[in-house]
């Protein structure tokens, strides 16, 4: 039942204190999907068997293709599309790339390709992978003087952490990865007993999180065993220990590449009819603007984080933690900022980003999903520390756009071009009307006002 209180509609409660508008569910993941489909469609969608089509619709017929998608979650009704849509000429160091992007958002491929194609005869872009270090941590309370668990730490702890994991690193040793170092720190001025055992590790070519995690818990094993050993701690001491959780983190400021470019101003030719000299004067001071200002910077970043996840979707990686990550490390000095940077000194604009990325190319959903594996050898299949520099190109070239039409004739211009067909999609527009607009709106600037006129006009006809 619904009742208005404070002036906002509340479910009012059973007497278990369960809303009363539906019933719980039990079992939903036992149900075939079929009785999954039907339960929602009449718990939630009056019957309407309108919706059950749409899911219908977006099943593929390939049942093994299907099964496969059906497996990578749970409780899986249908498939999501998103477009899947390429950026082509790429230089990124010297070689031509076509990237794969899955993104939703009109604009985003277009603002690509056009960054790459303004870079390419100016030497392309740039990367040095600067770190590819992972971090993780045992967090764990323990009530010991801190020098006394430092050097248990330093003198039997350690060597032990790393003989209790050697079978499961043994694998990625053979790769050239593993364990890197473990260090204990004291958390206890922040947390009362608080301390953590953090580690650094190489994952080579996969992001690693299982590999990690699985590190970590033999770590919170391991401790825990170790401490209950241990002579020199009392029985009162060994009893306080709490092994909190095991976790990597996703905040890698230390697996980061840089992606820049650069070219004399006098190069920096623009279509929009500003000199050069005003379009990186004004560039640059866009960039200084998203440096101190966190509103701006918010903004700014979330372009760039277009042409990042787009990729990382693309490439079969999980864009939260990318996201995750990018925003931690916009933030580490204590004030939110830019993830770009430019300079115009001396004639040379030069443009570039420092990204704290975690990718992989193998494990995961690399070798399983079809477009994630099509994505993949489209770029060469490249190594994860290839995939990184691509993913920071991408994110760069994307803040390229955004401020160039920003600093020039604004986003709205070519944003609405390709929101253009958003628009008539849904007002039901035929093929030969859309082929209308876009040779009327060829010479003028889209509005949602201006389409809806001239639809009226055409339909009144
Ligand atoms: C839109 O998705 C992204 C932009 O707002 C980014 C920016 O303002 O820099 C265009």
């Amino acid at each position: 039942m619904r009742e208005i209180v404070n002036g906002r509609f509340h479910n009012s409660l059973s007497k278990n204190n369960l809303p009363m508008n539906h019933q719980p569910v039990e079992g939903f993941s036992k149900l075939t999907k079929q009785g999954k489909i039907d339960w929602l469609v009449n718990e939630y969608l009056e019957g309407n068997t309108d919706y059950q089509n749409i899911l219908n619709q977006y099943w593929n017929e390939n049942a093994d293709l299907q099964k496969l998608h059906d497996e990578f979650s749970e409780n899986t009704i249908s498939n999501f599309y998103m477009p899947y849509g390429i950026a082509p000429n790429f230089l990124i160091d010297g070689k031509l790339l076509a990237l794969p992007m899955a993104v939703e958002e009109s604009s985003v491929v277009a603002a690509a390709a056009k960054a790459a194609k303004f870079w390419i005869d100016k030497g392309g872009f740039k990367t040095t992978i600067i770190n590819t270090k992972k971090l993780g941590h045992t967090h764990f309370i323990i009530d010991v003087e801190s020098h006394k668990l430092q050097h248990f730490f330093n003198f039997k702890l350690k060597k032990k952490l790393f003989e209790a994991t050697e079978s499961i690193t043994a694998n990625m040793r053979n790769r050239g990865g593993g364990i890197l170092e473990i260090k204990l720190v004291d958390k206890s001025a922040e947390m009362p007993n608080y301390y953590q055992l953090k580690a650094s590790f190489d994952t080579v070519d996969s992001m690693g999180a299982n590999f990690i995690n699985s590190c970590l818990e033999q770590f919170g094993k391991t401790l825990k065993e170790q401490i209950s050993f241990e002579e020199s701690f009392t029985q009162e001491e060994k009893d306080s220990l709490q092994v909190v959780m095991n976790i990597l983190s996703n905040f890698t400021p230390d697996c980061i590449v840089r992606a820049e470019v650069s070219c004399k101003i006098e190069d920096l030719k623009d279509d929009s009819g500003i000199s050069n000299e005003e379009f990186a004067r004004k560039f640059k001071q866009a960039v200084t603007i998203a440096e101190i200002e966190p509103f701006r910077a918010t903004t700014h970043n979330k372009g760039i984080m277009n042409g990042v996840d787009a990729v990382v979707i693309a490439t079969g990686n999980d864009f939260r933690a990318t996201e995750a990550c990018a925003h931690a490390y916009a933030a580490r000095d204590g004030k939110y900022s830019s993830l770009t940077h430019c300079t115009t000194d001396n004639g040379i604009f030069r443009f570039w980003i420092d990204l704290p990325i975690s990718v992989g190319v193998v494990g995961g959903l690399t070798n399983l999903h079809p477009l994630v594996k099509f994505s993949l050898a489209l770029l060469g299949k490249p190594s994860a520390q290839e995939l990184m520099s691509i993913l920071a190109v991408s994110g760069l070239a994307q803040n390229f756009g955004a401020l160039r039409s920003l600093v020039t004739t604004g986003i709205q211009k070519g944003h609405m071009k390709m929101h253009l067909f958003n628009i008539l999609n849904q007002m039901g527009a035929t093929e030969e009307e859309k082929q209308h607009f876009v040779t009327y709106f060829k010479d003028k600037t889209v509005t949602h006002h201006e389409v809806i006129n001239e639809f009226n006009r055409l339909r009144a006809q």
